[in-house]
């Protein structure tokens, strides 16, 4: 808090940026979609082109305003994100994945909106591919942190994460009623191979400071 620390790991470094939620069409006037607001990511954003990043922002649609300096992308669907962070992930130095995105989409989503009298029972839904875990999976990638929204076993769920997707740190936080969220304070549990770290309960722009600066240390440990 307080007058921004330079963080010199962070400086002229690229960092691309996910946030907010996707919408799955369902019809041209329907979709499905999660309460994200994107505050988070775009917290983040804000918080690593001060420290002296080139940042992008991969954002699904939120109300808010890109931070100054920031170069924004706006998607709407899962795959669109996926397209378009695997277009520059090779490119960055360091990739954060803070957005709720859809695990599924719509099968066949409908070209005229879907009449009452013609209602399918069941939606068909397809799995959505893990922008995250293919990052991740790059040779010669960026540093890779991820997000855990959980609503149980916390720490257990993002340390398996952390391990599954082969990521370099993730950051758990507790969603449900007034948590995590649509809602501007946050706590979060840090994870990485060999360490661990609370973060907050604070504002979710103090959060993100925080976050970044950690982010920073463990750049500059692991070179
Ligand atoms: N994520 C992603 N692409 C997806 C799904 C998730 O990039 N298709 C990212 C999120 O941005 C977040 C992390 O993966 O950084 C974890 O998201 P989360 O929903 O907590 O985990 P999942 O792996 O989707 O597992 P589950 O929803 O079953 O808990
Ligand atoms: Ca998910």
């Amino acid at each position: 808090a307080g007058a921004v620390p330079s963080i010199a790991a962070l400086s002229d470094k690229r960092v691309l940026i996910t946030a907010g939620p996707t919408r799955e069409p369902i019809d041209p006037v329907r979709f499905l979609a999660n309460r994200s607001s994107g505050r988070m990511g775009f917290a983040i954003a804000e918080a690593a082109a001060r420290a002296g990043a080139q940042v992008t922002l991969v954002t699904g649609p939120s109300q808010l305003t890109a931070p100054r300096g920031v170069t924004r992308v706006d998607v709407e669907t899962a795959e669109q994100m996926h397209r378009e962070v695997l277009a520059r992930a090779a490119q960055a130095d360091l990739f954060i994945a803070a957005a709720a995105v859809a695990d599924y989409r719509v099968a066949a989503p409908a070209d005229q909106k879907v009449k009452k009298t013609e209602t399918a029972q069941h939606l068909e839904l397809v799995p959505n591919p893990d922008i995250l875990r293919d990052v991740a999976a790059l040779s010669d990638g960026p540093f890779t942190v991820g997000f855990a929204a959980e609503t149980q076993a916390i720490v257990d769920n993002a340390r398996r994460k952390l391990t599954d997707k082969g990521l370099d740190l993730i950051a758990a936080n507790a969603v449900g009623e007034q948590q995590g969220f649509d809602v501007s304070d946050n706590t979060l549990q840090v994870l990485w191979s060999d360490g661990q770290a609370t973060l907050g309960p604070a504002p979710k722009t103090q959060i993100a400071s925080e976050l970044i600066e950690l982010i920073g240390a463990r750049l500059d440990a692991t070179g």
